[in-house]
């Protein structure tokens, strides 16, 4: 027997970070989070399950994943399986059309295309809701890419096991960007799993960071809400600084950011001092991502495109949720 179906889901991009999680639950976050999802950048994933195979077999941009990333999907397809009442163990091809070293978290679109792609081969009639908790649970921002526009996501409450995103009605349509100044080829050293694990077990300032995060959230979504671009994008760098600086201050220090990080952070600023709106925002890696409207992309990616060492600028409007493809079989 073969059932087999392809999803496609895009990256997102946190304007209210998510850096850290309950204690002794199993990936909850520890603070609310508000993303864009980027249109224009996507995961393709196939799921194949086959009764002739003898393990999960995952192949990621056309090379054999790792043991502990192959166990991470295995995990995922686990939980399907349980669901669909079957074991037969599965194929999964993926691919992303973004570069790996533009530092967009491919976990996100990975499992919410993984979970799509998965839940459709299996059959198991999962809606957005039920794909976004089981998304969540293999990555924690990947709950926010099953949904497009822009997403939030609750913080968890403890003793509480269930927890999805939640898309914001209509704001696909808003028509900001966000545009990835891409600051060094090179790959991230620390990821975001760990970087917050270190971050909350050493740091003195997390416990202020997980006390400051909810009201940044609100302050986020009521911005988005309003379509009120200067408040979302005041309230997103606010957020990311808090972030980073909680995760300086763990010990030794987590310093994501690189020479040419500063200096497209301080291109923004002088954007922003000679009139356009346009605001940063960082990720467990050295890149930037700039908040602005649509219709000024062109203007801010030709500035950060001058800024010495900055590779390459990516440009992403809000893009739409994960979605299986047609004409799979079930
Ligand atoms: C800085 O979702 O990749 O991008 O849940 O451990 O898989 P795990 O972490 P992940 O963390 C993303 C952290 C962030 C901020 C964000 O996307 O909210």
């Amino acid at each position: 027997m073969i059932r087999a179906a392809t999803a496609v889901a895009h990256p997102n991009i946190a304007l209210t970070k998510y850096w850290g999680k309950l204690e002794g639950m199993s990936r909850m976050p520890s603070v609310p989070s508000l993303s864009m999802t980027l249109d224009g950048m996507s995961t393709t994933t196939t799921v194949t399950f086959e009764g002739a195979l003898e393990r999960d077999l995952v192949v990621l941009n056309g090379n054999a994943a790792g043991e502990k990333e192959t166990r991470r999907a295995s995990e995922l397809l686990d939980r399907v399986r349980t669901a669909a009442g079957f074991d037969l163990r599965a194929r999964v091809e993926s691919a992303n059309d973004f570069p790996t070293a533009s530092g967009l978290a491919s976990s996100a679109s990975g499992f919410a295309a993984l979970v799509v792609a998965a839940a459709k081969a299996a059959g198991v009639g999962w809606d957005a809701a039920r794909l976004s908790d089981q998304a969540r649970r293999s990555s924690v921002s990947a709950a926010r890419s099953i949904f497009g526009g822009f997403a939030t996501l609750a913080a968890g409450v403890p003793g509480r096991d269930v927890l999805s995103a939640e898309p914001i009605d209509g704001s696909i349509d808003w028509q900001v960007a966000i545009s990835v100044v891409v600051t060094t080829l090179k790959q991230k050293d620390v990821g975001s799993t760990e970087g917050m694990a270190h971050t909350s077990n050493t740091s003195p300032y997390y416990p202020a960071w997980v006390a400051s995060a909810p009201r940044l959230f609100e302050r986020a979504r009521r911005a988005v809400l309003a379509r009120d671009l200067e408040a979302l994008g005041v309230v997103a760098e606010e957020s990311a600084f808090a972030m980073h600086a909680s995760a300086m201050a763990a010990t030794p220090a987590l310093i994501y950011f690189n020479p040419v990080t500063l200096a497209a952070i301080e291109r923004v600023r002088k954007l922003r001092q000679e009139g356009t709106q346009a605001y940063v925002t960082m990720d467990a890696g050295p890149h930037v991502k700039v908040l602005s409207l649509a219709a000024d992309t062109a203007k801010i990616a030709a500035a950060l495109r001058e800024v010495p060492g900055v590779e390459k600028v990516l440009i992403a409007k809000p893009g739409g949720p994960a979605a299986a493809k047609s004409g799979d079989r079930p």
